[in-house]
């Protein structure tokens, strides 16, 4: 029996930064930050989106084309947590109308999480075929205004739908994991913003891209020419770039430029989303399945790493009439339509939401109809409403 992907839906809220804007205002060269990091926009959350919000929106991309009593399991990846004790996918699960007896719970290793999601998900549905299971990794990135990471910020979630005889992506057995206790990165209690020390976080990012990509072709027997594509978890797309160029080291014409192209078309969302942390791996791959023109039965490799760190490489077969279950239309014009800030606009947006308003206050979203959204708190409860 195959397990896989059969819905995939991206979320990113409604406002952007322009990484020209940012450059001017920061003194820097915009090719440094177009072209060196990789990056032209990037998504800003307000006081009204987080984790839980974003990841219901991701959802309700897909939600009214399931069966929702088949739903037996919920994980939500983040780092951008809510509650200290209550998950975030209890809120989602509600929102969702989900049945009181599916199993939710929320799950947390960086970056990580969302591919720990799916690993728990494809073991779920292996054992109970006639359930689903919904996996969400939703982020909000923040280094904060003027420091060096701040290029590489974003906010967004992408939520999937693991099923048996999936439509979209077969997951195939096996997988290479690799930890190691390390401090490149991470996000004190008190902290909004994160610490990270980000040359160290490149350095270790590909090394166990190299240790895991090595092992799994060691363990499944194959050649990197296996591959029709790569996509890997990209904080900024020029770091995706360095390890796909590991990857084809020693590679000859053809091989190599099968994978620089799949390549490209991985990187297109993440290059004007920015970095969602637990999903922007998933958002890679729909990137690549919107962007790429991949023939059905074509093997995609994952690479995910989380700092801390763990990293892992998995593969998946795409699945006939996958693109049936995309709609890169929607998508691009969700980007689209985001509202461009100016750099003052965007650190107002920033700071603003680097606090939680005053228990009782209502918050308001300027969202589209439709969209879910943090309303503040009342009794110290976080409220979720639909615009
Ligand atoms: N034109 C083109 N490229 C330029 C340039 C210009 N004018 N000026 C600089 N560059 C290139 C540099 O050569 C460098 O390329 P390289 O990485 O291939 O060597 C790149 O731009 C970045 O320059 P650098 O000076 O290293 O940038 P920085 O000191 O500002 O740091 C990060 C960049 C990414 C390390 C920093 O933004 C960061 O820490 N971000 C957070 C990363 C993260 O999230 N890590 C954890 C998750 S995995």
């Amino acid at each position: 029996m195959q397990v896989g992907i059969d819905k995939i839906g991206l979320f990113t809220p409604n406002k952007y930064v322009d990484m020209v804007d940012l450059a001017h205002a920061r003194n820097q060269d915009p090719n440094k930050f177009l072209i060196g990091i990789g990056q032209s926009e990037m998504s800003v959350a307000d006081q009204t989106q987080d984790a839980v919000s974003m990841g219901i929106n991701a959802t309700m991309k897909y939600i009214d084309r399931i069966d929702k009593d088949k739903v037996g399991l919920l994980v939500l990846g983040t780092e951008s947590g809510i509650d200290q004790s209550k998950s975030a996918s209890l809120f989602v699960k509600t929102a969702l109308k989900l049945k009181p007896e599916v199993r939710t719970f929320e799950v947390k290793e960086a970056c990580f999480g969302l591919t720990a999601a799916v690993m728990i998900a494809r073991d779920f549905v292996r054992v109970h075929p006639d359930q689903t299971a919904i996996v969400i990794g939703s982020d909000i990135a923040r280094y904060g205004v003027n420091t060096g990471g701040e290029v590489t910020q974003g906010a967004g979630s992408v939520s999937m739908l693991i099923k048996a005889d999936p439509k979209i992506l077969a997951l195939n057995d096996g997988h290479s994991a690799y930890s190691e206790d390390i401090n490149d990165f991470w996000r004190p209690n008190a902290s909004r913003v994160a610490m990270v020390d980000g040359k160290y976080s490149t350095q270790v990012y590909l090394d166990f891209f190299k240790k895991t990509f090595n092992d799994y072709k060691k363990q499944k027997n194959l050649e990197t020419s296996a591959f029709d594509a790569i996509v890997y978890h990209l904080p900024f797309t020029k770091m995706g770039l360095k390890a796909n160029r590991i990857a084809v080291e020693d590679q000859d014409q053809a091989v190599t430029e099968n994978l620089e192209t799949s390549f490209e078309a991985s990187k297109q969302l993440s290059r004007r989303v920015g970095n969602i942390y637990t999903a922007s791996l998933y958002m890679s791959l729909l990137s690549l399945l919107e962007n790429g023109n991949l023939a059905a039965g074509s093997l995609i490799g994952l690479f995910s790493y989380g700092s801390g760190a763990m990293g892992e490489f998995y593969s998946g077969s795409l699945v006939e009439g996958y693109e049936k279950e995309i709609d890169q239309i929607k998508d691009q014009a969700m980007l689209d339509h985001r509202k461009k800030l100016t750099i003052s606009e965007y650190e107002d947006v920033f700071n603003t939401a680097l606090e939680d308003p005053e228990d009782g206050v209502v918050l308001e979203s300027d969202d589209k109809e439709g969209t879910w959204y943090f309303a503040g708190t009342q009794g110290h409860v976080r409220q979720y409403k639909v615009k």
